[in-house]
């Protein structure tokens, strides 16, 4: 392997593995069933992720993206040069690389849960920016927040791009803020996406895209369950559902029965009404003042928010203080 960079480091807090069979059998046996959409991220669901980012409907990546790089100037004043830029849930570290250029942190330190797939992309991103300190850390950051010692002296900023805080309930969605409120410590801050409320019309089409990229996103879940617990799905019996859900202000996935039907999973018969659905994943919207109080109930100040022309998406940077 490459060593471009030689102040890459990582380190392994050994997260512990998710026991897929106990959780998924948990989960139907609710009732309405549920199951977690941190399940749908195998290597096939990924790249349907990545497929839906690129559907016309799905406007969340391409605008931030954009926000991120038409206010990179300011973001980079806001932040302040030579932080130490956390991320947590980093992935392929694709958004950061926007705002390494110009933000000129001191180093570094994506967090993942994934041991290879970050040893991976963050030897590769330490590789393209040689005058970066990478420091990589394998870790499930809903679970823990801890992080490596670090020198004094350096300011620590929070990066959480896409709406992924969309994915926690409101209530959890602020506990996870206050975590991170305590890992910045009182000069830190947190710089993060959010999908915001808008036309129902909008919201829907970007959860139904007509190429029926997000339907196989939400069905691979029970290919995946087929393959790795000896299931029996059969795909042709289930539909992809999608809706707003007004009230709580959340789009909803579920996985639709097509009729009475029974299914076996790691050994165990669950039984399925018509119509009966399986709740795969929440995307909670926010309107900008109603985000900007869920951060405050974790420790933050708004600092600035930027948005598109349109208003689909903001980034936030809030300060600790
Ligand atoms: C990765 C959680 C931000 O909620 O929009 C996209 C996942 N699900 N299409 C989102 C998702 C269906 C996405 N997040």
């Amino acid at each position: 392997m490459s060593q471009l960079n030689p102040a890459f480091k990582f380190q392994d807090n050994h997260p512990p593995a998710s026991d897929f069979e106990l959780e998924v059998l948990e989960g139907l046996a609710k009732s309405p069933k549920v199951l977690p959409p941190k399940f749908f991220y195998d290597e096939v669901g990924s790249g349907l992720f990545d497929a839906i980012c690129r559907t016309p409907e799905y406007y969340p990546t391409r605008t931030e993206s954009a926000i991120i790089r038409d206010n990179v100037d300011a973001i980079a004043r806001c932040l302040g040069r030579g932080c130490l830029l956390v991320e947590p849930g980093s992935g392929n570290s694709a958004k950061v690389r926007d705002l390494l250029a110009a933000l000129e942190p001191h180093s570094y330190m994506p967090m993942d849960i994934s041991k290879a797939f970050l040893q991976k992309e963050a030897r590769k991103l330490a590789d393209e920016f040689p005058w970066l300190d990478v420091y990589a850390v394998c870790s499930d950051f809903t679970v823990s927040m801890d992080i490596p010692i670090y020198p004094e002296g350096v300011h620590r900023v929070a990066f959480f791009p896409g709406s992924s805080i969309g994915n926690f309930e409101p209530g959890d969605a602020a506990a996870f803020m206050r975590n991170i409120r305590g890992m910045v410590g009182d000069d830190g801050g947190l710089l993060i996406g959010v999908d915001m409320k808008k036309d129902v019309g909008i919201l829907n089409a970007a959860y139904n895209d007509a190429a029926g990229i997000t339907a196989a996103f939400n069905l691979n879940l029970l290919t995946r369950i087929n393959k790795k617990l000896g299931a029996d799905f059969d795909l042709s019996a289930f539909a992809h559902h999608a809706f707003y859900n007004e009230g709580p202000g959340r789009i909803e996935m579920h996985l639709r029965s097509l009729a009475d039907q029974t299914v076996t999973v790691a050994g165990r018969a669950i039984p399925f009404r018509d119509g009966e659905t399986i709740h795969t994943e929440n995307s909670y919207k926010y309107a900008r003042d109603e985000f900007a109080a869920l951060a405050g109930d974790a420790g933050f100040r708004l600092d600035t928010c930027w948005q598109d022309a349109g208003g689909l998406f903001s980034l936030f940077y809030f300060a600790a203080r």
